[in-house]
């Protein structure tokens, strides 16, 4: 290597020494920036899990060239305390934990624990969630609760005694005879999610500005200068740990009990254990749950179980080394709308969906998020071309949660909502009460082929091979536009010769096939569900079905007008009812309930199961036979009473009847039962059995 060489590699390296200062020097200044929002203003222009990556990457600069750290916000814990605030000086500094992301990061922790203590005996840990809130830290003094100050930069605190002594949950007085003279208890002020939303909705009928998340609204709530506002806040407060030189304890499990013995709560989402399997599990077992906790929880503490092992760790600067937070994958991140397009449901509602640039957040890779319907569109003022956060909470579909005004780019165009159906070309429609848009043209290919979709859902026919594109592909070319033409395909293959087209073969055909004639046979309640009757789901075609209890029943309430009798079961009001009663006032729903399931159209037949084994109520599983004239009701409304309580009702006594119920004149029938001996009792008899 020559001279000039060596001389344009050194140039390189030290333009690159050069590049990676600046982007640290960024680093630390936005960050430092976005800490001091999180602390000090209860506001957060950014998301934690953008923060946290921006945070790893300044950390990753500082591991090659550690120089860098000497000005950095990797060596601070939080922020200073606010000067609204009086100061109150931490007894023991108030550290923070590190992260993990991994299992493998959990290993190293393991490691790093095992290295530095003496090789004897098995490490137990105690997994706890960690709490999304603030931390605050409560002094008592002879089991009276003195001071409470917030964690303000680990060192020093703000003085929010007051505002701590108006929340119910915190004890205000130990009770003896435990009552230690001195004792700290560290633990984190939450907002419960429901008083979250209410707050939120409150200030917004206020006009006020609205909290970003759980966390920020408890620490504003908190750090309130006038503590009546924080009583009405209903703030929430676990413990988890205990400073104190008056007790004896020796695990963080003997922590968490006497904490509940004191009076405090403490999360019962917790779990002791000594292997790396069961503390991975734990993770996921909590990690599934955590859309549905009435609190927010950003991930699992993992902390070693004995507080010995634990003081001879001891700590870095920042952190304990006998603890570690792995945190959950991100829900929310940071992405572009490149477009917003609308999709025609079913039902014909209108949904606008944004395209986004590819993101993956907790794990998935999105590329739309729904924006549900025009309203919401306004009140978030999404535009194309904005950046905005998205967020995936459980399985539920990906959603924007705002549009990151500050970084609006000169080209962002507002949406507008088309007035035409973009499938059918007809005028949409909103109804005075609704939200919805819709296109009203029950014959609109697009609400055509998603009816089919739904038909052949998992839990409407359940149909393998007719999953959504292969419908896509029939309603395309043609060969399926309605329920019927599926069970049909078979008979109609000869002229079809679907083997031959493109992407099937003999063998997936003839699975095809299979699948068909499998799903024939369906339990009431599905075949209900599968119509896609607008507002019914699988809980009303449940109660649907359990009112009807078999095909023959509900179809002749369809055909003899009485689906008004529905609104007497609970759950089905007016607007269902109303919804239920059009569809089946459309000839062509009509059509397919009677080729489908009605006798003579061979071909298409389906035969629909009675709901015998899920009916529930007083008569479920009776075989009831109703003969004579009644004096109060008729025989129609006695055996849909009958029904209503799961009774079967039938036409002739068999030695299978439960019971017969005779009126005036009951002649044959009533012999009949007498010889097989079942019981009879009159009309009076069964009204009484069934208001019982
Ligand atoms: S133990 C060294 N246990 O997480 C401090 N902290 O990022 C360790 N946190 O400042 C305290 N849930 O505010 C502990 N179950 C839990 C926690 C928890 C939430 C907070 C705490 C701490 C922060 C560190």
């Amino acid at each position: 290597m020559n001279v000039t060489n060596l001389q344009q590699r050194s140039d390189h390296g030290e333009r690159k020494y050069e590049k990676k200062k600046a982007r640290h020097a960024q680093l630390a200044e936005l960050l430092s920036t976005y800490s001091q929002q999180y602390y000090d203003q209860d506001e957060s222009t950014i998301n934690d899990a953008t923060y946290d990556e921006l945070y790893q990457e300044l950390l990753h600069l500082e591991k090659e060239y550690p120089e860098f750290a000497l000005f950095s916000p990797s060596q601070k814990v939080g922020a200073k305390a606010s000067p609204k605030f009086k100061k109150i000086p931490h007894s023991v500094q108030m550290l923070s934990l590190d992260n993990a992301y991994g299992e493998e990061d959990i290993a190293a922790f393991l490691e790093r624990v095992k290295k530095l203590l003496p090789p004897s005996g098995k490490i137990e840990l105690m997994l706890e969630p960690k709490f999304d809130g603030l931390s605050a830290s409560l002094t008592y003094r002879n089991g009276i609760l003195v001071t409470a100050a917030t964690r303000g930069d680990g060192f020093v605190g703000e003085d929010v005694t007051k505002n701590m002594l108006t929340l119910e949950c915190v004890p205000k007085k130990i009770p003896s005879p435990h009552t230690p003279t001195q004792m700290e208890v560290r633990g984190e002020v939450m907002m419960l999610k429901s008083d979250f939303f209410a707050l939120n909705a409150q200030r917004e009928k206020n006009g006020e500005k609205l909290f970003t998340n759980p966390r920020n609204a408890a620490s504003g709530s908190l750090r309130q200068l006038d503590s009546e506002i924080t009583k009405t806040r209903n703030l929430t407060f676990f413990a988890y740990a205990i400073i104190s030189d008056d007790i004896n304890l020796s695990s963080q499990k003997e922590v968490l009990n006497l904490l509940l013995q004191f009076g405090f709560l403490v999360s019962d989402k917790v779990h002791l254990c000594s292997t790396q399997e069961e503390a991975f599990a734990f993770y996921k077992k909590i990690e599934k749950q955590r859309a549905e906790l009435p609190y927010d929880i950003d991930g699992i503490v993992y902390k070693l179980n004995d507080l010995n092992l634990q003081k001879q760790l001891g700590a870095s600067a920042k952190f304990p080394r006998h603890s570690i937070a792995y945190k959950f994958p991100a829900q929310q991140a940071q992405t572009t709308v490149l477009d917003i397009v609308v999709q025609v449901g079913r039902t014909g509602n209108i949904t606008p969906v944004a395209e986004l640039k590819p993101v993956t957040v907790g794990g998935v890779v999105i590329s739309r998020a729904t924006l549900h319907n025009k309203d919401e569109i306004e009140k978030l003022d999404i535009r194309i071309g904005d950046r905005v956060v998205v967020q995936r909470a459980g399985d539920v579909i990906p959603k924007i949660v705002y549009p990151l005004l500050d970084e609006r780019p000169v080209h962002a165009t507002p949406f507008t909502f088309p007035t035409h159906c973009p499938c059918c070309g007809s005028a949409l429609v909103r109804e005075e009460t609704e939200v919805a848009i819709k296109c009203l043209n029950f014959n609109c290919s697009a609400q055509l082929v998603e009816r089919l979709i739904h038909f052949a859902s998992k839990l409407a026919f359940n149909i393998d091979g007719l999953g959504e594109q292969n419908i896509r592909f029939f309603f395309e070319s043609g060969i399926i536009k309605t329920p019927t033409d599926i069970f049909e395909l078979e008979i109609r293959n000869d002229q079809l010769q679907l083997q031959n087209s493109e992407g099937w073969g003999r063998q997936s055909v003839k699975n095809l096939f299979s699948s068909i004639n499998q799903a024939r046979t369906i339990p009431l309640d599905r075949f209900i569900y599968a119509l896609g009757i607008p507002q019914v789901g699988r809980s009303i075609s449940k109660l649907m079905a359990n009112f009807f209890v078999s095909y023959g029943n509900f179809i002749n309430h369809i055909k003899n007008h009485r689906l008004d009798s529905l609104l007497s079961v609970a759950g089905i009001g007016n607007s269902i009812g109303n919804d239920i009663k059009n569809f089946f006032n459309n000839q062509q729903n009509m059509n397919v309930m009677e080729k489908l399931a009605g006798d003579g159209v061979s071909s298409g037949m389906v035969n629909v199961v009675d709901v015998g084994g899920t009916r529930s109520g007083l008569l479920t599983n009776k075989t009831i036979v109703f003969t004579g004239t009644f004096e109060t009701i008729s025989r129609e409304e006695a055996k849909e009473l009958a029904e209503k309580h799961g009774a079967r009702a039938a036409s002739s006594v068999s030695s299978k009847t439960s019971l017969v119920v005779a009126g005036e004149n009951a002649g044959q029938k009533l012999h009949q039962a007498q010889k097989f001996g079942i019981t009879v009792i009159s009309e009076h008899d069964f009204l009484k059995m069934i208001q019982q």
